[in-house]
């Protein structure tokens, strides 16, 4: 127990970290260039919020939060998705009063009870982001487009883009007196959970993860046949802007997704080859939230992409990224007095923003040039109590085996000549 993580958890190593660091990175920078801010909120809200928020007839509030009640009997939740708490801290702290929209993103780690297998985990990580403020259809393209756009700088083949409405509140009644009436003669074959759902929510029978569920909504009327006009051109124009920008898009009108806050455009781009969880990003408008939350009427729509799918894609499509830095110089040392010195030295050169190893161990020489080799620096310095005596150390190319012997005050000059030209 003591040495094993909770099911469905992770250890990001090094060596892994950096892929995460870069793909943060990578995220940060084009949330930068699209005009999104980055918001981070708490790992932990009121229960209330989500119930609220994401819906109670929902999986993810039926069976999968990790609620509890804290030492003063609050209940808490460990956050399950980042829209509702954003649309909390949008309203919490007024947003709403800046120019709007408002854009936002996050990147952090997500709590979910989900059975855990490939690519579906029990704490998460999703890059996300939100606009809230603005109905105009260019923002649903905007969105699917910077995650397209995300997703593209990194190379990934064999990605799809689904798009559907599920429409306003209006289509959305509609809908459900048209899935109560096909659903009325199949009711007792639906599971357990289906079966409640029917008459309070059976669009959740529709994502429902029960194979037997997911055959018996295979004719089942669709969202976007129950769309009002209005909605419906939403929806067309939603495309032509998509069309605008080169997206090329599949219209899915099995695509409800699994939260009950979306309204008009939901999307998903999905990613052949990684199993089961194809889904790598899932999004949609949620035009009725903001006021569901307390707020006035405020469209709203966004994204959240799974890191971890991300990365098994990543891994999957044999997709390298840029390896992170190897130090500049490894500082090896002989004698007591040489390891004090070196220990000085390694952090001067820090200091001056090198990236610099050195033994800790008080090896032997030949133990620490094998050090020296696993990091793969291409130059040792070793300090020796003769050389250092002189004011004077040993430059080691570890590639050639060759050493020079050069003065202390030299070291710095000599670094950042040879790194630049990458020598
Ligand atoms: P979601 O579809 O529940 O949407 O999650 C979005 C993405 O998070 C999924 O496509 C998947 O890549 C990843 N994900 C979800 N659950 C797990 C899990 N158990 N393990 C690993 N990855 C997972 C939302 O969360 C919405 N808040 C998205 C959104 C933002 N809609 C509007 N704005």
């Amino acid at each position: 127990m003591l040495t094993t993580r909770p099911r469905g958890t992770n250890d990001i190593l090094p060596g892994e970290v950096e892929k995460w660091q870069y793909l943060e990175e990578l995220a940060r920078n084009v949330c930068k260039q699209y005009g999104y801010h980055e918001i981070r909120t708490p790992i932990f809200e009121h229960t209330e919020l989500f119930l609220r928020g994401v819906g109670e007839t929902t999986d993810i509030v039926e069976k999968e939060m990790y609620s509890f009640l804290d030492r003063g009997e609050r209940n808490i939740t460990l956050r399950p998705e980042g829209t509702a708490p954003t649309v909390r801290a949008f309203l919490e702290n007024k947003l709403y009063a800046q120019p709007q929209p408002t854009k936002l993103f996050y990147i952090g780690p997500m709590f979910r009870y989900d059975r855990p297998q490939a690519g579906r985990y029990r704490q998460f990580h999703q890059f996300g982001i939100e606009v809230f403020g603005s109905n105009h259809p260019s923002v649903d393209a905007e969105v699917i487009g910077l995650a397209c756009d995300y997703l593209e700088r990194l190379g990934l083949d064999n990605l799809e883009v689904h798009i559907n409405t599920v429409g306003c509140p209006e289509c959305r009644k509609k809908h459900k007196e048209s899935l109560i009436a096909f659903f009325e003669d199949k009711k007792d074959q639906l599971c357990e959970t289906c079966g409640g759902r029917l008459e309070k929510n059976p669009l959740r029978i529709l994502d429902c993860k029960s194979p037997l569920c997911q055959e018996l909504s295979e004719n089942a009327p669709t969202t976007l046949s129950s769309a009002c006009p209005e909605c419906q051109i939403h929806f067309q124009q939603v495309q032509e802007y998509l069309t605008e920008i080169g997206i090329k898009y599949t219209i899915n009108p099995r695509l409800v997704r699994g939260l009950d806050y979306y309204t008009n455009t939901a999307f998903e781009i999905l990613v052949q080859g990684i199993g089961a969880q194809s889904a790598l990003c899932g999004g949609g408008r949620y035009n009725g939230l903001i006021e569901q939350c307390g707020g006035k009427p405020t469209p709203g729509i966004g994204f959240a992409l799974g890191m971890e799918r991300l990365l098994l894609t990543l891994n999957q499509q044999e997709k390298s990224l840029p390896e992170s830095g190897t130090p500049d110089i490894f500082i090896a040392s002989i004698g007591a007095e040489a390891q004090k010195a070196s220990f000085k030295l390694a952090i001067d050169l820090r200091k001056k923003g090198f990236i610099v190893e050195k033994d800790y161990l008080d090896k032997s020489l030949k133990a620490q040039l094998k050090t020296a080799d696993r990091f793969q620096v291409k130059y040792t310095l070793i300090l020796g109590e003769e050389e250092l005596a002189g004011g004077k150390v040993l430059l080691r190319d570890m590639a050639g085996s060759e050493q020079i012997e050069i003065s202390i005050s030299e070291i710095e000059d000599f670094l950042e000549r040879r790194l630049q030209k990458n020598e």
